[in-house]
């Protein structure tokens, strides 16, 4: 058994607001701060995503991986406003909610098994990462 992953890089620029209809606007202030601007603003976010090495034997796993989150991540997400997604209709857009969001959009479309870790670069210094519920 093969524990060598692989990870691939992607990058995508988008809006976000972080606000929920839940609480109260002082509330959302309070939870939220300056992320609970309503102006919004922006994200360089890097994501990166890990599969195990033996469903990436050869480079054409690797493009179809490609393939796929560039379809169902990038050109999805990619100088959009999070807020607007369906994705996030019941879920505030913060990094946790992101990188659970991509985990579940691309799991389906791999080979059974093979998704290893998704992990989201939000700021230079936040860092989320998922590896699937346990
Ligand atoms: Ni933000």
């Amino acid at each position: 058994m093969s524990h060598v992953h692989v990870t691939r890089r992607y990058r995508f620029c988008a809006a976000h607001r972080l606000h929920t209809d839940l609480l109260s606007p002082e509330e959302n202030w309070a939870a939220f701060g300056k992320c609970n601007n309503p102006n919004g603003h922006g994200h360089n976010y890097v994501v990166l995503v890990t599969i195990r090495s033996g469903a990436a034997q050869g480079t054409s796993a690797l493009d179809r991986l490609d393939h796929i989150v560039s379809e169902k991540i990038v050109e999805r997400f990619d100088h959009r406003d999070l807020n607007g997604d369906p994705a996030f209709a019941a879920l505030t857009t913060t990094g946790e909610n992101l990188v659970k969001v991509i985990w579940d959009i691309l799991e389906p479309f791999l080979p059974a098994g093979s998704l290893y870790k998704v992990g989201v670069i939000e700021t230079r210094d936040n860092y989320f990462e998922y590896a699937g519920a346990a």
